[in-house]
């Protein structure tokens, strides 16, 4: 067993995210540091518009982790009132801007601006977030090469491909099911599965017995953003199950402030399949670490197909 999967009391394997996004980032750092020893330091630019707390908390790591990778890092911060037209002038400032590989603007944005009119203004080149329609197309005909693939999919795919190492499997000819079709996650996804072989299914919230098509799968990805959704009693026994949800839900008792406390819980009910999977991701310490280096990663792509 390698040193990124635990074994757990539940007797699955838990694949420790963690682990595997701290790897990554330690390869990116690397790749970063031979590109700057040849005169180009790979740049990201962030763009948060508005106040939102989600947002605020991963735009911060985001920073951070670039500058961890001994990048050039710069966010720009606007207000919740700022219009389409500057937001897109601030863009293709970006774009134009040698010292800029990637490119990222941070979702939601307020009402007043259409949010994909925005993404398709970054350059594809620079769009580390993978959502510009070229690079959606470049994923679809299976061009890895010259697409940027988004990045949460990209890294629940490497913690995928960690289970099925060391469970000695291979995606090729394996039933997938994504559950949530999402641009996002969902889509992406899929596409990443078929392009390993996999034969992929995407469930949804029309899908007609969804326990009975998730119970078909032998590599299941819920996500759907709803709180424990995916019931671990659906689960196929030894399948791998990747849970991509974040989603806060009340816990018990008060915090030091006095207030309710939370918790976060995934898309799947995950004690109870654990019970039943040969792998599984946590929540939190799976998918979500991933993220953020897979962006690491998706910016030194870009800053070496530059330079
Ligand atoms: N908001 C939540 N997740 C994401 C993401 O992956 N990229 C961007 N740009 N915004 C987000």
């Amino acid at each position: 067993m390698s040193d990124v999967l635990i074994k757990s009391d539940h007797g699955a394997l838990i694949i420790d995210g963690k682990a595997v996004s701290a790897n990554v980032l330690a390869e990116v750092a690397a790749g970063a540091a031979e590109l700057i020893a040849k005169g180009v330091r790979p740049g990201l630019a962030v763009v948060l518009v508005g106040e939102d707390p989600a947002s605020q908390v991963y735009v911060k790591s985001k920073g951070k982790a670039a500058e961890t990778c001994g990048f050039h890092s710069v966010q720009h911060t606007l207000s919740r009132e700022t219009t389409q037209a500057e937001l897109i002038t601030l863009v293709e400032k970006l774009n134009a801007d040698p010292a800029i590989h990637g490119i990222l603007v941070q979702l939601p944005l307020p009402k007043q601006i259409d949010s994909q009119l925005v993404l398709e203004t970054i350059s594809p080149a620079k769009d580390v977030d993978g959502f510009h329609p070229v690079n959606a197309g470049l994923l679809a005909i299976g061009d890895r090469k010259r697409a940027l693939v988004p990045c949460t999919p990209a890294g629940s795919l490497i913690l995928l491909q960690a289970a099925m190492q060391a469970l000695g499997r291979t995606i090729s000819g394996q039933d997938a099911v994504v559950v949530g079709r999402s641009n996002i996650v969902g889509k992406p996804m899929a596409q990443l599965l078929l392009a390993e072989s996999a034969t992929v299914t995407i469930a949804h919230s029309r899908t007609r017995d969804l326990a009975a098509v998730v119970g078909r799968a032998d590599i299941v990805v819920a996500a759907v953003g709803i709180p424990e959704m995916i019931k671990g009693a659906w689960i196929k026994p030894g399948a791998i199950v990747i849970d991509v949800g974040i989603n806060r839900v009340p816990g018990e008792g008060l915090n030091a402030k006095g207030e309710p406390k939370s918790r976060l819980v995934g898309d799947v009910e995950f004690a109870a399949a654990a019970a039943r999977a040969a792998a599984i991701t946590p929540v939190p310490g799976g998918v979500g670490p991933m993220t953020i280096a897979m962006l690491m990663s998706n910016t030194l792509t870009a800053a070496r197909r530059k330079a």
